[in-house]
């Protein structure tokens, strides 16, 4: 089977993360994110998967070339951004399968356990057009729900609203007739969840729901790119990609935790970091050469390469981009982000390890 890699976002609510990165190559349990979607595929019987590439393009083909996780991978790039539909109509000149083959859709940013072949072979059974993966969730009224009729036909696809009518939300994993992607229009920019799939619906083609709830998260805000990290490294999410077996840490080789520091909750330390003795790092992503100073706290947190926590501080909830320093005895709480290279002075209060 062959597939899209939708892949050309700007990930703008992941700054300043995604300012040098793009998102789906966000090292991410100490791989790039996309290596644990690649590796999924290729179990769920993928073998070719076309990269539709936008923002950053070149970075994709540099990190994985024309071969990884058993796949065969090609490159197709938009001049602009084309939105996810134009993305797929575009991307589509490189699939070479025939008009009725099923063809899958990843959106890059999506970690799930679900069962893909059990998707394909609904919508093999049930010869649709296309064939929605969807997942329940506790609060639909943050997303768009997409409720499904007792034969598990899409009825319709609905905007967010405060009272949604299902629990049942777009997961972003789609199956596509090869030829209904021909549908799309060419050189246009076209949202599927906007557009062509509210389309297709009215327009009477089969679209059909496989409503699964194993495991799922879009990683796209920094809270979610946290946690995705932490549960792939604590295992609740099981990944052939991953570099160790599950556990409270994943510290890659060339990092450095002093005996004396406390690094739990699934945090990754990324190589060449350190963590000095007498602090703690609970839930978080330390990027290679970043470090903890001692008696520091970094709790559900992100720092990037070569980012610093000074002695005594405190990190909850923050992001810190390339290079950023937060002097000693600074308290950063709830969703902070520091853009790279951003030192902040150590607090009038002085730090002491006698405290
Ligand atoms: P935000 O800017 O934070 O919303 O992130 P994003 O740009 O990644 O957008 P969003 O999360 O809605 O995108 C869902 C998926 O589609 C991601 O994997 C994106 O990389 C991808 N995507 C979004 N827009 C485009 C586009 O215009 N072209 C391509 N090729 N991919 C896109």
């Amino acid at each position: 089977m062959e597939a899209i890699l939708l892949v050309g976002g700007r990930g703008t609510r992941l700054r300043p993360l995604t300012i040098s990165t793009p998102k789906p190559l966000l090292p991410t349990a100490g791989v790039s994110f996309l290596s644990h979607q690649l590796a999924r595929a290729h179990e769920a019987g993928v073998e070719r998967i076309v990269f539709a590439t936008s923002y950053r393009a070149e970075m994709f083909e540099a990190a994985f070339g024309t071969k990884a996780h058993g796949l065969e991978l090609v490159y197709v790039s938009e001049d602009q951004p084309l939105g996810t539909g134009g993305a797929i109509r575009n991307a589509a000149r490189a699939l070479t399968c025939d008009p009725d083959d099923p063809v899958l859709i990843l959106n890059g940013d999506i970690l799930s356990g679900h069962d893909v072949r059990a998707q394909v072979a609904l919508h093999e059974e049930t010869s649709a057009a296309v064939t929605l993966h969807l997942t329940r969730v506790d609060d639909p009224s943050r997303f768009g729900c997409v409720p499904t009729d007792d034969s598990g036909r899409v009825t319709a696809f609905l905007e967010k609203t405060s009272h949604p009518v299902t629990d049942q939300i777009n997961a972003g994993c789609y199956v596509f007739r090869r030829s209904t992607i021909d549908t799309i229009p060419e050189d246009e920019v076209v949202s599927v969840e906007r557009e062509t799939f509210p389309t297709l619906i009215s327009s009477g083609a089969r679209v059909m729901g496989h409503v699964e709830s194993e495991y799922w998260l879009d990683v796209g805000t920094p809270e979610a790119f946290v946690r995705g990290s932490c549960d792939l490294v604590l295992g609740r999410l099981a990944s052939p990609a991953m570099p160790g077996e599950p556990g409270e840490r994943l510290v890659l080789p060339g990092a450095a935790v002093a005996p004396g520091a406390i690094v739990r909750g699934g945090t990754t330390v990324g190589r060449g970091a350190t963590v000095e003795a007498g602090s703690t790092v609970v839930g978080s992503v330390l990027l290679d050469d970043a470090f903890v100073a001692e008696g520091a706290t970094v709790r559900d947190s992100v720092l990037s390469r070569g980012a610093r926590v000074g002695p005594g501080a405190v990190l909850d909830g923050v992001i810190l981009g390339d290079g950023a320093v937060v002097g000693p005895g600074n308290e950063l709480r709830g969703g902070l982000r520091i853009w790279p290279g951003i030192e902040l002075p150590p607090t009038a209060v002085r730090f002491s390890t006698d405290a």
